[in-house]
């Protein structure tokens, strides 16, 4: 089945995007048009509310469809970015008509008939794919993505992560939410969440997912664990985090401590990263810059920094970094349509 689909795949692939109006959604669509993704057939889903409505796509106004079960009879190529509900009601609908789905949700990330792909680090994975492709997480894209040329070399045994995560990553409600709060905040007006759980501007709170009372962890956490241990294809890593929701409109940031197999430098892992694919380093203690999210937002690469030894480990075998990179683009719509490509050249 998946050796006709790649065949089929050859040539210009007939695309659909689910969830086309959402944060992801409109930015898979800049990533198509700007990467010229050569489609030959497009088509845009939301629900209900926006169907009827129109999208921008290389200067011409598409039509927004409602999303239905019959919708991917024509589709070579369906990119899933709503929410794991309807990933799981038809995603396999579309994988039945034919198409191969990179679906965004978290539904199927951890089905181990799934491969779930960073192109950069797994691509291996894809050949081995049923119609179906999971996009990892993105707090777990933008940590591991600068951890991979490491892990290759030296393999990472133990992994502390904190999360500075943006309201982008709760999607486009939730953007909204902060820039209305930050401005009610100023206005000194009373501002009641809606979208997340507590007050928003000038604030920071736990990560807005349901904390398991067995482990502690929140969802996004464990995400970020799990996902993490099944890209680098080590079920064995120890790998804990804090997952942190921080009143930023756009990127995430994370700080890494990362304990190796054997003793490594600073100076080393900045040489590994160095033209690492998807990774660029800023680190310039002088001026003391290092990765924001005002500076990752907008670009593919993950941006990587205040690369020190970490001086707790007195084997010389541990790192702290820190990372900042788009997740509405590496973290989710990029990271996508970058599967989307390897298909077509798998
Ligand atoms: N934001 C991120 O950085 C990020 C990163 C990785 C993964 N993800 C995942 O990607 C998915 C989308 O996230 P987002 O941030 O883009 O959310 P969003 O801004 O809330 O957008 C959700 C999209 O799903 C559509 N949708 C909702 N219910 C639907 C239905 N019943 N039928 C068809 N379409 C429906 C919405 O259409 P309407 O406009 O018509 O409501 C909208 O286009 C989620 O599963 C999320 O977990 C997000």
């Amino acid at each position: 089945m998946t050796h006709h689909r790649v065949s089929r795949l050859d040539a210009a692939p007939r695309l659909a995007v689910v969830g086309a109006t959402g944060a992801v959604g409109r930015e898979m669509l800049t990533c198509l048009a700007k990467r010229n993704f050569p489609l030959s057939h497009l088509r845009l889903f939301a629900s209900q509310r926006c169907a009827g409505g129109a999208l921008p796509f290389k200067g011409r106004s598409m039509r927004i469809e409602e999303l239905t079960a019959e919708c991917f009879t024509d589709t070579d190529i369906a990119l899933f970015s709503a929410s794991a509900a309807v990933a799981r009601r038809y995603a396999p609908l579309a994988v039945e008509s034919g198409a191969v789905v990179i679906d965004n949700s978290s539904a199927f990330r951890l089905d181990p008939e799934v491969p779930l792909v960073v192109p950069e680090i797994n691509a291996g994975e894809l050949v081995r794919h049923r119609g179906l492709i999971a996009n990892p997480n993105c707090a777990a894209i933008i940590s591991i993505v600068p951890l991979w040329p490491l892990h290759r070399v030296n393999r990472i045994r133990r992994l502390v992560i904190a999360t500075y995560q943006a309201a982008s990553g709760a999607g486009a409600a939730a953007m909204q939410e902060l820039l209305d709060a930050t401005r009610a905040h100023l206005d000194g007006r009373e501002h009641k969440p809606q979208v997340l759980p507590h007050p928003y501007a000038f604030n920071l709170f736990s990560h807005n997912t349901t904390i398991d009372p067995e482990t502690g962890y929140n969802g996004e956490e464990t995400k970020v664990m799990l996902e993490s241990r099944k890209i680098l294809g080590d079920p064995d890593l120890r790998i804990t985090a804090t997952c942190v929701r921080v009143p930023v409109l756009r990127a995430h940031a994370a700080s890494l401590n990362v304990e190796f197999d054997r003793p490594i430098t600073p100076a080393e892992v900045r040489s590994l990263l160095a033209g690492a694919p998807g990774v660029r380093v800023l680190d310039d203690p002088a001026r003391n810059h290092f990765p924001m999210p005002s500076e990752a937002q907008g670009q593919g690469d993950i941006l990587v920094g205040r690369i020190r030894q970490d001086v707790s480990d007195h084997s010389h075998r541990s790192i702290a970094m820190f990372v900042a990179g788009d997740q509405l683009l590496k973290g989710a719509a990029l990271n996508a349509v970058q599967i989307a490509e390897r298909l077509l050249t798998a």
